[in-house]
């Protein structure tokens, strides 16, 4: 048997839609796998409810046969699915890592990306692989057609998750099919600045390079009481505050010191709202691990 925990994640980051992605250090999901003459799911943990457990309808069936590594398969979810967190992200990149290491398929951590994207297929219809890339990968990543270019980065950040579930296919739905130059400019700038804070580790340069004036605003009509999270953790001290992924997590980075105050206002912001939230203090983590 092989167990490899993958973690949460958080893409887009505002300016990098479809692009950017950070792991999170907690929380996270464990596969575990064992060889089998055909594929079997079971799904344990937060909202595995929800969770099918049809290979053909789940993301680690779709790697499994990517990989043509039929196993039983059992996820224990720690990354609540419909968070916006790369739930369905974390279970593909630890069931790629893991079925590798089973059959002895040899290949890189980078070459599994491409599969594990495959399971994203299965959810959101498309095999965007800014989830996938930083659970297996860590750190922060900028994932093109062309692959995927990595930054051991270390920010604190704080993914605040309200108890509201947005699909990634609506989510997709609302996204803007054109943009004008004047905001494309905007957002290429501010991306620009969030990868060099990236860099430089520097929260104060990621948190300004996440606005975005194409994308998140349309995401945010679909978050109840997001401009009140947003404006409650800046005037807390957050740098950057944006969508996590698809939504309806809330993303904000932040320094060190701040991050406590700011958790505990976007809870109560939420809460204001109506709305029943958890926060994770949390920061730039690293990729899956193998047990
Ligand atoms: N980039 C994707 C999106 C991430 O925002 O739709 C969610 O899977």
């Amino acid at each position: 048997m092989v167990t490899v925990r993958a973690p949460a994640t958080s893409a887009n980051l505002g300016s990098g839609f479809d692009v950017f992605g950070v792991a999170l250090d907690r929380p996270a999901d464990v596969v575990h796998v064992e060889r089998a003459d055909r594929t079997t799911i079971e799904v344990t943990g937060v909202g595995s409810q929800y969770i099918p457990t049809d290979p053909d309808r789940n993301v680690v069936g779709a790697v499994a046969e990517a990989l043509d590594a039929p196993a039983h398969i059992r996820i224990d979810k720690g990354v609540r699915p419909s968070s916006g967190l790369g739930s369905s992200a974390a279970s593909s990149a630890a069931a790629a890592l893991a079925l590798n290491e089973l059959y002895d398929r040899g290949l890189s951590r980078e070459e599994l990306v491409p599969v594990a994207a495959e399971g994203e297929a299965v959810v959101s219809g498309e095999a965007h692989a800014d989830n996938v890339a930083p659970a297996l990968l860590g750190g922060f990543t900028v994932a093109t057609g062309e692959g995927v270019t990595t930054v051991d980065a270390d920010i604190p950040l704080v993914a605040c998750l309200p108890e509201i579930a947005v699909s990634t296919r609506d989510a997709r739905r609302v996204v803007p099919d054109t943009a004008n130059m004047e905001d494309i400019v905007h957002t290429v700038g501010r991306a620009a600045t969030l990868s060099v804070g990236m860099c430089r580790r520097d929260p104060a340069l990621v948190g300004a390079g996440m606005d975005d004036r194409i994308v998140t605003p349309a995401r945010a009509e679909l978050i109840t009481g997001y401009a009140d999270v947003r404006s409650a953790a800046l005037a807390a001290g957050a740098d950057g505050v944006t969508v996590s992924g698809a939504g309806p997590s809330v993303l904000a980075v932040c320094g060190e010191r701040e991050r406590t105050r700011v958790a505990a206002a976007m809870v109560e912001a939420f809460d204001e709202a109506d709305v029943a939230a958890r926060a994770y203090k949390t920061r730039v983590g690293s990729g899956a691990e193998v047990f």
